[in-house]
């Protein structure tokens, strides 16, 4: 395995009084594909959230490609290449589609991939490229969401739920997506709910709970662990 080049120490991230993330550690490797799954309410957006500099976390460290980014803002982050697709999508539903990408862009302006690679990558966009980005399916969105985040050609992608809220084709689309950024070399670190598809298309899981992480492992091994799959994957 490579060296990491995502490493997360101790983090602790409170809202006033409710601790979210109580002592979360984890590494992801160069070309990983990290998942973090549990419950809703588990700290899994508050980890990501700290992760990308949205939020300050109480304590703890956050490095990345070796360099201590814990002080860093957002932005600062983006630029070094490390992209969050948030929760819910936001995307900007009173500009077109192509203009979500250019902004996309515009966050790592010297890196960022021509808007064209991202057609290639995500063709429904490219049909769709001068309509309102709020005229979208929930799954094209997704997509947007996604292909806004690609085009800064970050090193680490951070995916929040990408799969929520869609149908069943569309979830098989955003995940056939996923495979096709891990291909590419790019990094990902991928919280969800749908524990069994994360932890399917994962190297290495870490399940949350209130806060902390109860169980790591290889995701093969997560699948097959017989608390994980009480717990959160049940009978498919
Ligand atoms: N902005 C906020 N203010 C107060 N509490 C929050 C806020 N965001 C999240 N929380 C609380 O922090 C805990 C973890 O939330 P979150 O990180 O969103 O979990 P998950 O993404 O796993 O569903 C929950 O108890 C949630 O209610
Ligand atoms: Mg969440």
């Amino acid at each position: 395995m490579s060296d990491p080049i995502l490493e997360v120490e101790s983090l602790k991230v409170a809202y006033g009084r409710v601790q979210a993330v109580r002592d979360v550690s984890f590494t992801v490797p160069e070309g990983g594909l990290v998942a973090l799954v549990g419950a809703n309410g588990a700290g899994k957006s508050s980890v990501l959230a700290a992760v990308s500099g949205l939020i300050r976390p109480g304590s703890g460290r956050v490095r990345l490609g070796g360099e201590d980014v814990t002080r860093c803002p957002a932005h600062r982050r983006i630029a070094a290449g490390l992209v969050l697709v948030p929760e819910g999508r936001q995307i900007l539903g009173t500009l077109t589609v192509a203009e979500n990408l250019l902004l996309g862009a515009h966050r790592r302006r010297r890196q960022a991939a021509p808007e064209s690679e991202m057609y290639d990558l995500f063709p429904v966009l490219a049909e769709r490229r001068a309509l309102p980005a709020g005229s979208l399916s929930g799954g094209e969105q997704q997509m947007l969401a996604i292909a806004r985040a690609m085009i800064a050609r970050p090193r680490v992608v951070l995916l929040d739920e990408p799969s929520m809220g869609l149908a069943p084709k569309m979830v098989d689309e955003v995940f056939a997506v996923i495979e096709k950024i891990r291909a590419s070399g790019v990094t990902v670190v991928l919280v969800e709910q749908n524990a069994r598809r994360a932890l399917r298309a994962a190297d290495t899981g870490h399940v949350l709970e209130t806060g902390e992480i109860a169980h790591s492992g290889p995701a093969s091994e997560l699948l097959q662990d017989p608390r994980v799959v009480k717990a959160y994957l049940g009978v498919e």
